[in-house]
């Protein structure tokens, strides 16, 4: 089985993405470290991050190692993310590292749930169950600031400033040309807006039930 989850920052869409994986047992893949992973070298070995065949070069270079950084989180890294994630042959060599990825799955696991922007569209057209995790754009920044608050304890210049860079990265990752953000025609749309963590588990997990699990 293979579950593929999409849908902007801040929506909800990795915690949901944690739940199903240890509720079904599926090996899970958060496909926005992978540009994460490269972004961060990008941004270390000082590459323009317009520069596409510098940054293809180093998307070559990633290893699952690089994925498991626990440094990639933060709002700096997600901007040359999402400005390297327009970049065609850059976005071809991450496409295979997640489609070798679900290729890897071995018991006990029974499948794998990826979560990023393109699964359901691009890396898994042929996905057992697909899900769009939305939510409004207010809260997304919210929760987004919350964590940040909670991490880091900064100010409320650099909130509103992170609230920015997540606003012009929604915007770019949706427009783009390639792999834009958007649901699959036959994802189902949870937006969770007005639940509680618990409850878009919940609502998650029935769905999978229902339709996904044989
Ligand atoms: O955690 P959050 O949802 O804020 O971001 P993320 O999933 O870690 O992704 C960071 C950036 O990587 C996104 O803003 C996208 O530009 C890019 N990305 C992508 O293009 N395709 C994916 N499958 C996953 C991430």
């Amino acid at each position: 089985m293979i579950i593929a989850v999409d849908g902007p920052a801040g929506s909800g869409k990795g915690t949901i993405s944690e739940y199903l994986a240890m509720k079904f047992d599926l090996l899970y893949l958060d496909t926005g470290l992978l540009y994460r992973a490269l972004a961060k070298t990008v941004i270390r070995e000082n590459v323009d991050p317009k520069n596409f065949q510098a940054v293809t070069n180093i998307a070559h270079t990633l290893t699952f190692q690089d994925v498991q950084d626990p440094n990639l989180r933060g709002e700096d890294i997600a901007a040359v993310a999402s400005q390297i994630a327009v970049i065609a042959e850059a976005r071809k060599v991450m496409d295979e590292f997640q489609r070798d990825f679900c290729r890897s799955v071995k018991l006990p696991y029974k499948g794998a749930i990826l979560d990023g922007r393109d699964i359901g569209t691009v890396i898994c057209p042929e996905a057992t169950c697909k899900l769009f995790i939305t939510a409004r754009p207010e809260i997304r920044n919210q929760r987004r600031m919350l964590e940040t608050q909670g991490t880091d304890g900064a100010s409320p210049e650099a909130l509103s400033e992170i609230a920015r860079k997540m606003v012009e990265r929604d915007n770019r990752d949706s427009t783009r040309q390639i792999a834009p953000l958007t649901a699959a025609p036959d994802a189902f749309i949870i937006d969770t807006s007005g639940l509680t963590i618990e409850q878009a588990c919940t609502k998650a997990a029935e769905y999978v039930t229902q339709y996904c699990v044989a």
